[in-house]
């Protein structure tokens, strides 16, 4: 005997979690039945920080604008997980540095990263849908065409000048009724510098698709 007090009934314990799984199932199935847009095969998130849901998110939104208003523009895209998902809609262009922010730990900073980047999007075949501009933001995007990108995904540098800058040159890219997205708004840095920008044109839209993930519309 013990003094550990009663101990659980096994067999409903097992039974409980049986019926946990098979609901679960059950509700997977219709998940997927229902998706307009399932999830693509995408970079995996040992490679990235964004969740499925927040690449899907942006896909979507990728998908309701018309091509004709320009490819889409991925700030800071890492070793391409956000881009293997953008890209299965169709052009995306990239810019990075691809060392790795000051926000980022140590261990994940500068060795260039792109023949990562490249060989993920190989795998997936969506390469050759993807141009980049390998360089710093602040020599890159003065150097892109105004007006010419649907939808813009600004996650580069998460230090507020940096954010400043990056969010200013997003406004003058995005195509007359594009979408400007940023990640980690939850960031004290990022919000601040989005919020500025927004209160120096006088913008109020600012929607939340989740804690991490915003987006302006341009009018
Ligand atoms: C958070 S990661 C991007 C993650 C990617 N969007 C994703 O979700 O898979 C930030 C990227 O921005 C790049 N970066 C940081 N500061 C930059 C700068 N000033 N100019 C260009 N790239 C920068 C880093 O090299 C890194 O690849």
């Amino acid at each position: 005997m013990t003094d550990e007090g009663p101990q659980p009934d096994l067999t409903v314990e097992r039974s409980r979690e049986i019926r946990r799984q098979q609901l679960l199932q059950q509700v997977q199935k219709q998940d997927r039945v229902r998706d307009p847009y399932p999830l693509p095969d995408l970079v995996g998130a040992e490679d990235g920080w964004m969740s499925d849901v927040e690449v899907a998110v942006l896909v979507g939104y990728a998908k309701l604008l018309s091509p004709a208003m320009g490819p889409v523009l991925e700030i800071g895209c890492w070793k391409g997980r956000t881009t293997s998902g953008l890209a299965t809609v169709g052009k995306v262009e990239v810019v990075d540095h691809f060392v790795g922010g000051k926000d980022m730990p140590p261990e994940l900073r500068g060795r260039n990263v792109r023949p990562d980047f490249a060989r993920n999007l190989e795998r997936l075949d969506l390469l050759d849908r993807v141009t980049v501009h390998e360089g710093k933001t602040r020599d890159v995007l003065p150097q892109l065409e105004s007006a010419s990108y649907r939808l813009i995904l600004v996650d580069a540098s998460h230090e507020a000048e940096d954010v400043a800058f990056d969010v200013s040159e997003a406004w003058r890219l995005c195509s007359s009724g594009g979408f400007i997205f940023f990640d980690d708004i939850n960031w004290e840095s990022v919000q601040t510098a989005v919020v500025n920008f927004l209160r120096s044109k006088s913008l109020r839209a600012l929607n939340l698709a989740s804690q991490k993930l915003a987006f302006i519309k341009r009018p």
